[in-house]
């Protein structure tokens, strides 16, 4: 039995979060945000690099190739804010490009220390770059950022990977919004989004033949287990991608292969499934290239330029606070 040493605090938030999204009439659910535990996070970098999940190496590729030119068009002088950093490999290309220009601050923001541990690692050899680390939400760490820049300093904020995939569509435009809400004009946000394509290939991305992604999604009922002190049997579950085509969306499913009790003592909580009863775990929305201006416009910022990447596609958009 494995004790946790996490804060009260984080383990009573996280009880409190399984409870409410587990007692919901209707579609049982997890908020997506658990699944980034420590093992959770190296198994998604390890999803990152599987042949079938283009879409890391296509945000790679776009930041690589027109780092440039994304940074030739930020004014200056300015900062740098990432939420969800992860371990920041592909932020490398926008530090070094700032850094030829001036001294730059780059604040990874994120709620997993793990990945906010690589992440310094990572990035903390670049000359004339100077990383501070919030193990933070989004928008509160980016307020602590915000509050903390000079009166000339503008901000560059990276909101990369199609993590905005993961709100529902208007949830993301309220985020967006809210993110506007902590910036002064002509502050700018660099936000990746995975685009629309054929569904086998998007099936695949999400439910590959190595079972990676299956690991990933089933951990977060060993998760449960280790923190919540849970008794889920794996065995009983079993992965589930799905198109929800209507939403234009990508659902990770947990499917319970039987009719179960399941005990979650600190979520005060006895869970009955049906047999091929699912927890949907995460959503991953697709998007259309001409579907992000307005979505832009419609939180406060104007759409200033967008890369696509060919092999995979998926486009990386330059936003402007108005
Ligand atoms: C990191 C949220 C963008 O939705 O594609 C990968 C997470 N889930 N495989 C995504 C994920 C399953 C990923 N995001």
């Amino acid at each position: 039995m494995l004790t946790s040493s996490l804060p009260v605090r984080q383990v009573s938030e996280f009880a409190a979060d399984v409870r409410a999204s587990l007692t919901k009439c209707g579609q049982r659910e997890l908020p997506s945000k658990y699944l980034y535990d420590e093992v959770g996070s190296a198994l998604f970098e390890a999803i990152c690099v599987l042949p079938e999940y283009g879409l890391t190496r296509a945000d790679a590729r776009l930041l690589e190739r027109h780092a440039g030119e994304i940074v030739g068009r930020l004014p200056s002088p300015i900062r740098v804010a990432e939420l969800g950093s992860g371990s920041g490999k592909k932020t490398r290309w926008i530090l070094e490009e700032l850094s030829r220009r001036q001294k730059t601050y780059y604040y990874p923001i994120e709620i997993s220390p793990s990945a906010l541990a690589a992440c310094a690692k990572e990035l903390g050899q670049i000359d004339l770059v100077s990383i501070v680390g919030h193990e933070q939400p989004y928008l509160e760490g980016l307020r602590t950022v915000a509050e903390g820049r000079g009166e000339q300093d503008h901000l560059l904020v990276l909101f990369l990977g199609s993590t905005i995939g993961n709100f529902d569509r208007d949830a993301g435009e309220d985020f967006l919004w809210e993110m506007r809400a902590i910036l002064r004009p002509g502050d700018a946000l660099l936000l990746g989004t995975d685009l629309e394509k054929s569904v086998a290939l998007q099936l695949q991305a999400y439910d590959d033949p190595a079972g990676v992604t299956a690991a990933f999604n089933l951990n977060l009922l060993a998760r449960m287990n280790r923190e919540l002190g849970a008794d889920f049997d794996l065995s009983c579950f079993r992965h589930e991608a799905r198109w929800n085509s209507a939403e234009r969306r990508i659902e990770m499913h947990l499917r319970s292969n039987c009719r179960q009790t399941v005990q979650i003592p600190a979520a005060n909580l006895r869970l009955m499934l049906d047999e091929d009863e699912t927890i949907w775990t995460e959503s991953s929305h697709k998007y259309k290239i001409e579907e992000i201006p307005g979505m832009a416009e419609r939180a406060g910022f104007r759409c200033d330029a967008q890369w696509i990447d060919e092999e995979w596609p998926f486009a990386q958009n330059l936003l402007v606070a108005k």
